[in-house]
């Protein structure tokens, strides 16, 4: 097979910044099987749960140590009344998901469930209020059942419902797509409802609030430009979150070599998104106090046949691996600006980790990634730079090979991406001044590149341990085509 050749520098002493780890988030909406059977199942269900929420799920999630998870939405959030979502289940009202299917919630899922969600998978929870169709004085109440800790008549609610201490919820979203299903607004307006709705967002006693500001669809400009134009002097904004889904070429399973590229190459377009938005926001905010958020993004391919098109489920290749490796990379990159990040979405829906059916349960090729990614989390961010042979698609060029790297104590931990189909890259790894002791790989490919994980086949993609030969400065390792590989190196 023949190869390319690349050059990796890894410059130990430029520290870009500590990754928040909450770059590494989710995001979970009320929508097709994502919160009912993905997550939730109920107390008497068959399937094996603690309090109502699926066991294996809660294991699975576990290892990918999620930091955050974003609910109830998403458009579902525009319409949602979190009053329907408490108290006893039978008397939680009927409502329609209008914006998934028109089905039927029962509401069982609602605030204290989710929040029972985040503390076993050990994720803080981030609560999406609704501006499109609630009222300030909605959201304002949201809060002070979550945290008000005094005995006001909110929080005697919230103990009558089974939670006497304040749920403490830091991160709250004031407003979800704001220039669509959250109400249609132009920027102007929505940035004068984002000043309306979070005048009355207080923070109770040890429960400060993080409050999201919704961002542009997309690598958007004018959305940016004319909300902070608008918002003015006004500061009780903490973070500002853009969306981008990077859609599909071909479908989720089928697709030529060339849609390959093509898909990757969309992805990619994240990094112009990071750049450019914080340069914009650099223009309005100089001293970067506020936190560039990206709390939905993924692949979105076309509807999977037999599936219902409205509850957005998708198989997960080895190519939406790459896309969450890349993606995860530019974060990583940028820690000094990005803040948080929650992949669309958690379970079964979209670019998911995680897919049950009835009771099975499996993690994609994304989810893989996950796990695999998750020492970076906490990590300083360092200035890696890579050399190598590009790849046309179309009339454009996409990366030979790209990565993030990051320190913690005395271990580098390099992720890198190979998007070559069939192409493995020899590669020199440089460390400068340091020495690498050791070092260790684990590698996430597969020869077909369609390659997924499936309830029959659940492991035809997994991870797998290789060892480096390291010892001094330089080292060499061949990237194989396809893949996603994370180094792990003890320096010396
Ligand atoms: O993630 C699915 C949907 O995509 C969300 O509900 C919405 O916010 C976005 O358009």
């Amino acid at each position: 097979m023949a190869s390319n050749t690349a050059n990796v520098r890894i410059y130990l002493n430029e520290h870009i910044a500590r990754i928040n780890p909450n770059i590494y988030g989710y995001f979970s909406e009320h929508l097709g099987r994502c919160i009912y059977e993905g997550t939730w199942v109920g107390k008497d269900s068959p399937i094996p749960n603690t309090d109502g929420i699926r066991n294996d799920v809660i294991e699975a999630l576990k290892k990918m140590k999620p930091p955050v998870v974003r609910w109830p939405g998403g458009c579902f959030a525009d319409d949602y009344h979190w009053g329907d979502g408490i108290g006893p289940k039978e008397s939680r009202p009927r409502t329609i998901n209008v914006y998934w299917g028109q089905v039927i919630d029962n509401n069982e899922f609602g605030t204290h469930e989710f929040i029972k969600f985040c503390r076993l998978i050990g994720a803080e929870p981030y609560i999406c209020g609704n501006v499109g169709s609630g009222s300030p004085r909605e959201l304002r109440n949201w809060v002070e059942y979550c945290n008000f800790p005094g005995d006001s008549t909110l929080a005697r609610k919230r103990a009558e419902n089974g939670d006497p201490e304040p749920f403490k919820v830091r991160y709250w979203g004031v407003g979800n797509e704001n220039w669509g299903c959250g109400g249609n607004f132009a920027p102007e307006d929505y940035a004068a409802e984002y000043r309306r709705f979070s005048t009355f967002m207080f923070n109770f006693k040890d429960a400060p609030l993080y409050l999201i500001a919704c961002g542009p669809s997309g690598n958007d400009p004018n959305w940016t430009h004319r909300f902070f134009e608008k918002l003015g002097w006004y500061r009780h904004i903490n973070g500002f979150s853009a969306h981008y889904y990077c859609g599909s070429a071909g479908t989720a399973t089928e697709y030529t070599v060339d849609q390959w590229y093509q898909l990757i190459h969309r992805a990619s377009l994240m990094e112009d998104l990071v750049v450019q938005q914080r340069a914009i926001m650099d223009g309005y905010d100089p001293k970067r106090n506020i936190g560039l958020i990206v709390d939905e993004w993924g692949t979105w391919h076309p509807p999977a046949p037999g599936q219902v098109p409205q509850f957005l489920w998708q198989q997960n290749t080895l190519r939406d691996a790459l896309v969450a490796a890349l993606t995860l990379d530019v974060f990583n990159r940028h820690a000094d600006k990005v803040v948080m990040a929650n992949i669309a979405q958690t379970i079964n829906v979209l670019q998911a980790v995680i897919l049950t059916e009835g009771p099975k349960m499996l993690v994609t090729p994304t989810g893989h990634v996950y796990a695999m990614y998750a020492q970076h989390q906490g990590a300083t961010a360092l200035r890696i730079a890579f050399e190598s042979e590009s790849i046309s698609v179309g009339n454009t060029s996409l990366f030979g090979l790209a990565g993030s790297a990051s320190l913690k104590d005395n271990r580098l931990f390099m992720t890198v991406v190979n998007p070559n189909a069939d192409t493995p890259v020899e590669t020199t790894i440089s460390l400068g001044d340091g020495r690498a002791r050791s070092a260790s790989a684990t590698v996430l490919t597969h020869g077909d590149i369609h390659a997924h994980n499936t309830f029959e086949s659940p492991n035809t993609l997994e991870p797998f341990e290789v060892n480096i030969p390291a010892d001094g400065a330089i080292f060499n390792y061949t990237f194989p085509p396809a893949s996603v590989t994370a180094i792990s190196v003890l320096l010396g």
